[in-house]
């Protein structure tokens, strides 16, 4: 099969790390069906995909927590996507949404609860189809609980486990399943923040390693920096890790 007849369905496709990917993927000749909120907004990716890499663009509305339009959704699509990547997150606000019932739940429910159905019951219609590639955005956040953003980082290990029982579940079958653990991109959801230059990567080489990651057959992709750091803040004592900053 070519690139051609394997369709890619971008979740949160105005995200700026599902940008890049877009491109990586437009490049090799996937078709690509973008998916968000306000999806009249995506026109100039559309027009700007389809010119620059000659493929087919496709627009589609698609709100995470409309639960209940998981399965409307997947049927309205032109074709069953063979790729799908998943680049849904809030990160919110931890000082406000800590003790608030509502903002936590925002938080959990778009970062874990929905993705999560979402992705169960797409797998199970891609597995049925032939198979293909899940790609889904977590964190390092999601390693170990900070006070700078433990509501967003609980989501995310949350996500992690569930996507990991997914792999599982799929292992030995046509559906991979891939885990991505970023650290500091630059993208909207950074934007403002006072970014550690060397752990920090630009969207668009960012997600150009996701993708080839992907065709790897990799199960989990975090940079190589980001490893190394996680692999000591994880493997701290709690005694100790509670005197960081980190
Ligand atoms: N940038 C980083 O440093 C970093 C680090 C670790 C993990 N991540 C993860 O990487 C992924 C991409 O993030 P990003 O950095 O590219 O940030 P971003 O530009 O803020 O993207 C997040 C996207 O999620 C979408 N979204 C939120 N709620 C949604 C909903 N209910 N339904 C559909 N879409 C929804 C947003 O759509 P709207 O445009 O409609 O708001 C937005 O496009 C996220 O999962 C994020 O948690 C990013």
């Amino acid at each position: 099969m070519t690139p051609a007849d394997r369709p890619a369905l971008i979740l949160g496709a105005r995200s700026g790390i599902a940008r890049g990917i877009a491109a990586a993927l437009a490049k090799r000749g996937h078709p690509l069906m973008l998916a968000a909120r306000r999806a009249g907004e995506l026109d100039s990716d559309v027009s700007d995909l389809s010119i620059r890499y000659n493929c087919t663009v496709t627009a589609h509305e698609f709100d995470v927590l409309d639960l209940d339009g998981h399965a409307g959704f997947l049927d309205s699509l032109p074709a069953t996507p063979s790729i799908i990547i998943c680049a849904i997150g809030v990160l919110g606000d931890q000082e406000r949404d800590a003790g608030d019932a509502q903002a936590t739940k925002l938080v959990v429910d778009s970062n874990y609860l929905a993705p999560c159905l979402f992705l169960e019951q797409a797998a199970s219609r891609m597995a049925q189809s032939g198979g293909g590639s899940i790609v889904a955005i977590g964190s390092v956040a999601g390693d170990r609980g900070r006070a700078k953003n433990y509501v967003y980082g609980s989501a995310k290990a949350g996500f992690a486990t569930y996507i990991s029982g997914l792999r599982q579940k799929y292992a030995g079958s046509d559906l991979h399943v891939m885990t991505v653990k970023p650290g500091f991109v630059r993208t909207a959801m950074t934007e403002g923040m006072d970014l550690p230059g060397p752990l920090t990567s630009d969207a668009e080489p960012f997600a150009e390693r996701v993708v080839s990651a992907m065709e790897k057959g990799r199960q989990v992709y975090s940079d190589l920096r980001w490893r190394a750091l996680m692999a000591v803040i994880t493997h701290l004592p709690e005694r100790i890790f509670m005197k960081t900053k980190f």
